[in-house]
């Protein structure tokens, strides 16, 4: 049994507006940490999330808008939080790379690996990518441009790097990732199955040792014993959940001087596959030569394309995960994220769709069957429930986070409500009376109890709603939870 769970969202670049893309990584992050605050008590849970600030692309996207980087930076992050504010994203700390105090905690843990040897200075050579922010390897340049930003020019670059000697630790970082093998509780383990064999993979082929600076990049934080270099914006970005530990300070950044240190390591890093390499590899390597513990697990969840395209500003089919709150409403775009696809492979989305699901599941389904029941509890005189206020996960909710699959707990919630429907249409309660009215609809309460309980992680205001509704002395059929569209 865990005593404290400590999960991450990656965080996220500033030249981009929030779009559902990083909208689904971090509604499903927020079901972990509700579903572990109920668990653990709220005390025992930290969830991170942040933007992620430096850079040539932040900066050239600031320039394009005729704005300094930090103005910018401050714009896009502002909307970030206002979006998971909108989306009841219930993160502990929103974490800012221009944070001076984690360019502080950046310079002393290089120094330290530059003291202990780890980090040299050398020459770079290669195809530098502003869009993914790193050299490109062979395999990720196609007709000479960029795979992932075939419109964006790769920069031939040979420069002065420091790097870090991460070829001297894969070996021990596929050997913490090996142990998982053994089917004993692993000390790092990274998942799903297929992307992990891929991880593995790619570093018994050999790894090369990484750049941890660049020389000429204006909008970094600079190297303490180099000032001509900045540190590399992915090292930069990685040292986020280290330093989101060691700085202690609450929503508002005002400051609770409450320690995070004994959340140290992370429980869960939730990545999306593009950048699992970052967190399997170069993060564990830069933790075990710093002598830090490594995280208990990296999960990497697949990429969606919308209506079977990649989502991309010039085919303009990007989803502002605002739009569809002012369609569906917060719940019910949290339930349409979580539940598109499954949590760990790649998926397809559609508006079609989620206006499918939307009818079918939530104002059909489960709205319309709070409706009904709380419809023919009225006629009841008082509540026949004997209310259990600690209503527990059910053990398939449990499984199911436990495997990091919290799309499969949302859905074996929702295969109840389809039971219980059922159940209902056999049963007619509304051709009985009397005791045998009241005995069918304390059974169905007490299910919906169970329903509301453990949708609480994922549909938070639904499931305060059907709690309330079935758990007053006196019943009333309440306003519709779901409209149909
Ligand atoms: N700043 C880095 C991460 C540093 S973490 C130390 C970064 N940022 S990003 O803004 O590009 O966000 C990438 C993340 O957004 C992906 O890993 C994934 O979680 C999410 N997604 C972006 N597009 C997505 C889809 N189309 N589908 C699913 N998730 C997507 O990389």
């Amino acid at each position: 049994m865990k005593d404290k769970f400590f999960i991450t969202t990656p965080i996220y670049y500033v030249n981009d507006r929030p779009h559902i893309g990083h909208a689904y990584t971090t509604v499903v992050a927020d079901t972990f940490a509700r579903f572990y605050r109920a668990k653990l008590g709220a005390e025992n849970v930290f969830f991170l999330t942040g933007t992620d600030e430096h850079g040539t692309k932040v900066a050239e996207s600031a320039a394009k808008k005729g704005l300094e980087p930090q103005a910018f930076a401050d714009e896009v992050s502002a909307e970030y939080k206002n979006v998971w504010a909108t989306l009841g994203v219930s993160y502990d700390e929103f974490f800012r790379t221009t944070d001076p105090r984690h360019e502080a905690i950046v310079g002393e843990f290089l120094t330290n690996l530059y003291d202990r040897g780890f980090i040299y200075k050398g020459t770079y050579k290669g195809w530098y990518c502003v869009g993914c922010e790193k050299y490109l390897s062979f395999e990720e340049i196609k007709d000479g441009a960029c795979i992932q930003h075939p419109k964006t020019p790769l920069i031939e670059q040979e420069e002065e790097n420091y790097f870090f000697k991460l070829g001297d630790f894969s070996k021990k970082v596929l050997a913490e990732i090996e142990k998982d093998d053994e089917g004993a509780a692993a000390d790092f383990k990274v998942g799903p199955a297929e992307r992990r064999n891929e991880i593995l993979g790619k570093i018994r082929q050999g790894v090369n040792d990484v750049s941890v600076s660049r020389p000429g990049v204006s909008w970094g934080i600079p190297l303490p014993w180099d000032k001509n270099h900045t540190v590399y914006v992915w090292v930069d970005a990685l040292i986020n959940y280290y330093s989101a530990t060691k700085i202690f300070t609450d929503k508002n950044g005002s400051g609770d001087g409450k320690s995070r240190e004994r959340f140290w390591p992370a429980d869960l890093h939730i990545v999306g596959k593009d950048i699992l390499w970052f967190h399997s590899l170069v993060w564990p390597g830069l933790l075990l030569a710093s002598d830090l513990a490594l995280p208990r697990s990296v999960f990497a969840h697949g990429f969606f394309t919308v209506d079977g395209q990649k989502m991309s500003k010039s085919l303009g089919n990007v989803i502002d995960p605002l739009a569809l709150v002012a369609e569906y409403g917060v719940d019910a775009t949290r339930y349409l994220l979580i539940s598109a696809f499954t949590f760990g492979s790649d998926g397809d989305i559609s508006l079609e769709k989620f206006k499918e699901k939307f009818n079918a599941d939530l104002a059909n389904g489960l709205g319309n069957l709070v409706a009904r029941v709380a419809k023919l509890a009225e006629k009841l005189d008082k509540n026949p429930v004997e209310i259990n206020s600690a209503a527990n996960f059910l053990p398939e909710v449990e499984k199911a986070f436990e495997e990091n699959r919290p799309d499969k707990a949302l859905d074996s919630i929702f295969s109840r409500v389809k039971t219980l429907d059922q159940k209902i249409a056999e049963q007619t309660p509304w051709t009985k009376e009397g005791e045998e009215l009241t005995a069918l609809l304390k059974s169905y309460m007490e299910e919906l109890l169970i329903i509301g309980a453990n949708l609480s992680p994922f549909l938070p205001a639904t499931s305060a709603k059907i709690l309330e509704i079935f758990t007053a002395e006196k019943i009333t059929k309440p306003e519709a939870l779901f409209l149909r569209k």
